[in-house]
């Protein structure tokens, strides 16, 4: 029998929702912030399969979600095709600023020697989870990431990146293009090592209009769904357009992805009336009133399950945990879902 995670993902509801929470590895855990002082560098914690499992299974030992997500990164996938990578404490991602004659340098042959580590972690996270919880392989989406490489890291308004695809359009789509085939290699090692169920994160789709959306953010997700579903067609794709709001059924509807990830800004009413099912749809506390607790967040918490209710849904938070989230907060909300909403 599918385990919960994943039947609800492909389409079946069941109540109460199966959960998993984004970041729910990371700094607000104690138990990480040793392993990452011991692993030195983050690179290194992503890229050591003892680690990277460690990391992987610690939020599961503590509180028992549906899921584990690999703990890896986004930025992995530029790293192990040789595009300079490195996190500056308190500063995030630094990349080289991509010019277009960098696409040529990006190297498909390097991806499964380079990532080798990581289908490693996979096959032990496998090894050490319960016959209940189910292992979600991700990657970045292609617009996403290549936001990071052409502004060389975080950015408030992607304004350089914008520019590069309205000016050299040919460029953006041949690193998009190139983006796009590393993806599908990603997350099809990542199935092929132990991923159940594989996540697109697409943080910066919500910068673009709506005529560049379907070309850089939906085609994209068509091509990777297409051709995973050739190969996996069990394992569910989980699409998460961030900030994407009234284009959510757009998204669904060309990409073909099995759920759709709702951001916190996203009315899930809203989104259950866009996205037709049985797409299921995942989400969307906000981080903060998780931060927050107690009456605040219960009352967000039922909420969103009511608006759900009778739809394949997977609570979630609407964007990754905060270091500063009390550990307790998370144990409460589990037991919160878990009642479907009822205790506390
Ligand atoms: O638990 C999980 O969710 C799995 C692991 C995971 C990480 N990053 C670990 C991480 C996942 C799924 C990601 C995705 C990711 N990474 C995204 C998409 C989701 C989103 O947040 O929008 C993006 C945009 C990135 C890029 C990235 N990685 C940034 C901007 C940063 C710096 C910001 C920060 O939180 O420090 C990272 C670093 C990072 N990735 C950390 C973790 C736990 C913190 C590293 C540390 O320990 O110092």
């Amino acid at each position: 029998m599918a385990k919960k995670l994943v039947s609800v993902l492909r389409g079946t509801p069941s109540w109460p929702p199966p959960l998993w929470l984004m970041r729910q590895a990371g700094r607000y855990l104690a138990e990480y912030r040793a392993l990452r002082a011991r692993a030195g560098d983050f690179i290194t914690l992503c890229t050591t399969p003892d680690l990277a499992a460690e990391v992987t299974l610690q939020p599961v030992r503590r509180f028992g979600m549906d899921g584990a997500i690999l703990f890896s990164d986004i930025l992995i996938l530029p790293w192990a095709l040789g595009y300079g990578l490195r996190f500056a404490d308190g500063e995030g991602p630094v990349l080289p600023r991509w010019q277009p004659e960098d696409t040529a340098g990006l190297d498909l042959r390097r991806l499964e020697g380079a990532l080798a580590p990581v289908m490693e972690a996979i096959a032990r996270v496998r090894a050490g989870l319960g016959e209940d919880t189910a292992l979600i392989g991700f990657a970045g989406a292609p617009f996403t990431v290549a936001c990071y490489m052409i502004e060389g890291g975080g950015s408030k308004d992607h304004a350089r990146t914008r520019a590069v695809a309205y000016r050299e359009p040919r460029d953006f789509e041949n690193l998009l293009a190139v983006l796009t085939e590393a993806t599908i290699t990603s997350l099809s090692l990542q199935i092929e090592a132990g991923a159940e169920a594989v996540m697109l994160f697409d943080s910066w789709a919500g910068v673009l209009p709506p005529s560049l959306f379907r070309h850089y953010v939906a085609n994209p997700a068509a091509r990777i769904k297409s051709a995973l579903g050739k190969q996996f067609p069990e394992v569910p794709v989980i699409g998460f357009p961030r900030l994407a709001g009234g284009q959510l059924g757009l998204y669904a509807a060309i990409s073909g992805v099995d759920a759709v990830g709702m951001d916190t800004a996203t009315d899930p009413a809203l989104a259950a009336a866009l996205v037709a099912a049985p797409v299921a749809l995942q989400g969307n506390l906000d981080p903060v009133a998780l931060l927050a607790g107690g009456a605040p967040m219960i009352a967000e918490v039922r909420r969103i399950l009511a608006a759900l209710r009778g739809r394949a849904h997977v609570f979630n938070l609407g964007h990754g945990i905060l270091p500063e989230t009390p550990p307790a907060h998370v144990a409460e909300l589990i037991a919160l879902v878990r009642s479907g909403g009822e205790t506390a």
